[in-house]
């Protein structure tokens, strides 16, 4: 299969002015945590944040997932990044309170309202481009694969080469997938451009020469357990 990763635009509706041509800045996250009341925001007080993430059953059963195979690796300390509103890293904190969790994301107002959401984690402001791994066991990249182009995916994990991570994918794209996303950036919709997406053969290029991946499930997502080589 050829590796193919294709820009991804998404229609944000009457929010595009707030977001702006670029989804992918701090700044457009932020406005779309706690200036929208939408699918993307994050909610200001912790009974509607909490019912955000439990009216989701494909959530429940996501977190469910994620934390078997944290229990299973031996994981007491799991770090989360590009977290947004983290409503699975709650889920996943309910299945195992006891197991130690770092959630992070780079969007300053939103890790500053998660911090206050989320007391029994450790919130901090992380950008994937350019930090150290946080201390944990291992580390979950949910859906975040969309947010960085092939290069700086590469250059993440190299910065992460003796780590073991869990990579959820958003989306695993097929050919139909892609060919949809090519029509609507042809089209005259107003769209925003959203970061990228990936085949599998795209997906499994990127850790290539630093880690040893397994294919995985995490209930409706595919997902790859990394480890690193050799
Ligand atoms: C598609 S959202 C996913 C949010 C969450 N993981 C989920 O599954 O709902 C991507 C998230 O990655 C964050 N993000 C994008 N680029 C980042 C970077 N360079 N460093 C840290 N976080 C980043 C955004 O702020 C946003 O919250």
């Amino acid at each position: 299969m050829i590796p193919l990763t294709i820009r991804h635009v998404y229609d944000f509706g009457p929010d595009r002015e707030l977001v702006g041509d670029d989804l992918v800045r701090p700044e457009a996250w932020d406005a779309l945590r706690v200036r929208t009341d939408g699918p993307f925001s994050l909610p200001d007080t912790r009974e509607a944040w909490e019912r955000s993430a439990l009216e989701r059953p494909d959530l429940v059963e996501r977190a469910r997932a994620v934390s078997a195979w944290a229990d299973a690796q031996g994981v007491r300390r799991l770090a989360s990044y590009g977290v947004g509103g983290a409503t699975v890293e709650y889920l996943i904190w309910r299945e195992s309170p006891s197991r130690e969790l770092v959630v992070s994301d780079y969007a300053p107002a939103a890790v500053q309202r998660l911090a206050g959401l989320f007391p029994e984690a450790d919130v901090r402001r992380f950008d994937l481009l350019v930090d150290p791994p946080l201390p944990g066991d291992a580390h979950l990249f949910h859906r975040v694969d969309t947010e960085l182009t092939n290069r700086q995916w590469r250059a993440l994990l190299r910065r992460f080469a003796s780590e073991r991570i869990l990579v959820v994918a958003t989306e695993v794209a097929d050919m139909r997938r892609l060919s949809w996303e090519v029509r609507l950036r042809l089209s005259r919709r107003p769209t925003t451009r959203a970061g990228w997406l990936r085949n599998r053969a795209a997906f499994e290029r990127l850790w290539r020469d630093t880690h040893d991946a397994t294919a995985v499930r995490m209930h409706d997502l595919e997902a790859w357990d990394l480890r690193p080589r050799g």
